[in-house]
């Protein structure tokens, strides 16, 4: 997507420099600011469909899988499920639900958000700022490294790669060329061509984000699951874009739209992790979308409808060019991988 880049600095209305912020900060202001996008009462849910609202499949899969680490822990005693970056509570709310009933009562589970905790969520789920430190257990981070704020780089008609600035109502221009940290993560993770136009947002502010995370996992495993690309094919002008009511809209960081971006996982990536798609995990995890069998429907209709249901939720989790494609980066912590 793109918008009006200003470079003048000219126009009428740019002698207000003061509201010319990087994409980082007009972005942390716009989702999480007093007002921001996400503070709002509807909640993520109110805007778009993620896996967990998608089908309750979704947070039965997540459910097999902290059963599956709980076995790599010789079933603890307290067994942790943190829901990182949990919207409303929703994916925490149907694993807790889908658990078998003895690892649910061993089941310690959180919920980290940066909104408030909703008035009628589950009294077992405990609402966090933070990871709780010392997980035992599964941290599972769906649509979370997709909104954390990164900075906008672009090529110049020099071919230099500056730093985008951005004002409330979205106009761009551009600033100093990229330097430092972020420079060296470019020319690690997206080196970009010296050709004018082309465009790169700088992950380094996810790959802390996600490292820390990690961090707070002290056996057991950490999944991230977004929209991804990986070094071989980084999107040319990158993926920055807005969501509003379903739709998708030009991001303009006034408060008013989701503001995201694609996740360069495999940069995310620490030692030990692998990057995988959600098709393949899911399908790892027992969620095929297979048809049930024909037979079903003469001898219980309707257990065939629920199952036919059921077979269109997972196509839906698993679908080529949609979910399916989402990337999967599973980081074990002191266990092997449980999906292999
Ligand atoms: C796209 S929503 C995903 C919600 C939920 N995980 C789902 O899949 O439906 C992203 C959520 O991440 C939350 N968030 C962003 N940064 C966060 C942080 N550092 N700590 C906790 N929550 C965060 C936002 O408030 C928002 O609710």
């Amino acid at each position: 997507m793109t918008h009006e880049v200003s470079d003048s600095g000219s126009s009428a209305d740019s002698d207000d420099s003061g509201d010319w912020r990087g994409w980082r900060e007009a972005t942390g202001a716009a989702l999480y600011g007093p007002s921001g996008f996400y503070r709002r009462p509807e909640g993520p849910a109110g805007h778009f469909r993620t896996s967990v609202h998608a089908s309750p499949l979704f947070a039965r899969a997540v459910a097999r899988l902290l059963c599956h680490v709980d076995e790599a822990l010789d079933r603890p005693e307290r067994l942790d499920f943190v829901d990182m970056a949990a919207g409303r509570g929703e994916l925490v709310t149907g694993v807790l639900t889908a658990l078998p009933a003895e690892v649910a009562a061993r089941t310690r589970a959180y919920a980290v958000e940066l909104a408030d905790r909703p008035e009628a969520l589950d009294p077992r789920i405990e609402w966090l700022p933070e990871p709780p430190p010392g997980i035992t257990g599964l941290l599972f981070a769906n649509e979370w490294l997709d909104n954390v704020p990164v900075e906008v780089a672009e090529v110049d008609p020099a071919g230099v790669a500056r730093l985008v600035l951005v004002r409330r109502d979205g106009t761009e221009r551009p600033a100093e060329p990229v330097a430092g940290a972020e420079a060296d993560w470019l020319t690690r993770w997206w080196p970009l061509p010296a050709e004018p136009g082309l465009r790169a947002e700088i992950g380094l502010p996810r790959d802390t984000a996600w490292a820390s995370a990690v961090a707070s996992v002290a056996r057991g495993l950490a999944v991230a699951v977004d929209y991804a690309h990986t070094a071989d094919a980084r999107p040319p002008f990158g993926t920055l874009t807005g969501f509003r009511e379903g739709r998708e809209t030009a991001p303009v960081p006034d408060g008013s739209c989701d503001i995201t971006a694609h996740v360069a996982l495999d940069a995310c990536a620490l030692p030990g992790a692998r990057l995988l798609t959600q098709r393949a995990a899911l399908h790892a995890l027992g969620l095929t979308g297979a048809r049930p069998p024909l037979a079903l429907a003469s001898t219980d209709p309707a257990a065939y409808v629920r199952a036919l249901a059921g077979a269109g939720e997972a196509a839906e989790l698993t679908a080529p060019g949609g979910l399916g494609d989402f990337g999967w980066l599973l980081q074990p912590v002191g266990i092997p991988d449980p999906l292999l």
